[in-house]
């Protein structure tokens, strides 16, 4: 694996090795191999979970890190984000985690780049979120051993969600059986590019559920959507304890990868009580997943 971009670009084998040597990470039964390396954490987006993980798991690793403050950057002089991270490689830097709204850009500014620094997508757009994805299927194994065959239902703003994009990807590669469920407003277009079961009824959608996953209604990506009103979507689409207890599996798993739009997508009693407490189990594994993608990138430059 030269770089994550997306689910898309890494086979299954290496997705069991970032999830294996995350285990061994979360178990302190694995030692750093990229002690004094330098990660820059460039976010042009804003981010709770996935800046702050990827740097509490780069000084885990004991790695050098930088966080780039792109409003006070050269890139407000004109400069390109491809001069930007050239220079930061001859600075010493050897990887960079990138968060930016337009989908794709970190794929083009990695084919513009010609030094060998490893480009790490902390979120683009509506394209890709792999390291969520990837902390997602961690959990997922921790919590159910397996998602072969598992129910895995996927709720809420799924055309504007790189989650929903990548866990799709991932979860596809090991035979889950992946329903989505949002109004028709808020479904993909291209339905018929994903192999998931589509759903406008919630209950129908969560009924024998294994995980339920829900996503943010993004409002900041709502400009042409004609989305509604957040009322609406709450009275159709809240998940509440009531629905998980009536209609999914017994031993259902609550996820949702933040940060959560309280009594719009999930109700607030469901996020505190005990099913609730997996979202925050989720974001501790983060830790762990992103330092195994960073241990994994990094762990050959300079032999
Ligand atoms: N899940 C996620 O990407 O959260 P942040 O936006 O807080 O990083």
């Amino acid at each position: 694996m030269e770089n994550l971009i997306d689910i898309e670009s890494i086979s299954k084998e290496e997705i069991i090795k970032i999830i294996d040597v995350a285990k061994d990470f979360k178990k302190n039964k694995k030692k750093s191999d990229v002690i004094n390396k330098t990660l820059a954490l460039m976010f042009y987006e804003n981010s709770t979970r996935t800046r702050c993980s990827f740097e509490i798991a780069g000084q885990k690793l004991g790695m050098n890190i930088i966080n780039f403050d792109a409003n006070h950057s050269s890139l407000l002089k004109g400069e390109s984000l491809k001069d930007t991270i050239e220079n930061l490689y001859f600075l010493g830097v050897n990887a960079v985690v990138i968060r930016h709204s337009y989908s794709g850009i970190i794929n083009n500014v990695m084919r513009l780049v010609k030094y060998p620094i490893k480009f790490i997508n902390g979120g683009d757009g509506t394209h890709a979120h792999p390291s969520q994805a990837l902390l997602d299927f961690y959990t997922m194994l921790e919590k159910i051993g397996t998602v072969e065959n598992k129910k895995i239902v996927i709720i809420g703003d799924v055309s504007h969600s790189r989650v929903a994009k990548s866990n799709i990807s991932l979860l596809s590669k090991f035979n889950a059986d992946i329903h989505l469920c949002a109004p028709t407003y808020l479904q993909f277009e291209n339905k018929s590019a994903y192999n998931v079961t589509y759903h406008n009824d919630i209950k129908e959608a969560v009924e024998g559920a294994n995980v339920v996953m829900l996503l943010r209604v993004q409002n900041e990506r709502h400009e042409d959507s004609g989305y509604p009103d957040s009322l609406e979507y709450k009275r159709l689409y809240e998940t509440d304890t009531k629905l998980l207890k009536e209609y999914a599996s017994n031993d259902v798993i609550l996820m949702h990868p933040g940060p959560a739009n309280r009594n719009i997508e999930v109700s607030s009693e469901l996020l505190d009580n005990r099913v609730g407490k997996t979202i925050l189990e989720q974001a501790q594994n983060g830790v762990y997943v992103r330092m195994s993608i960073l241990n994994t990138l990094l762990e050959r430059i300079g032999e």
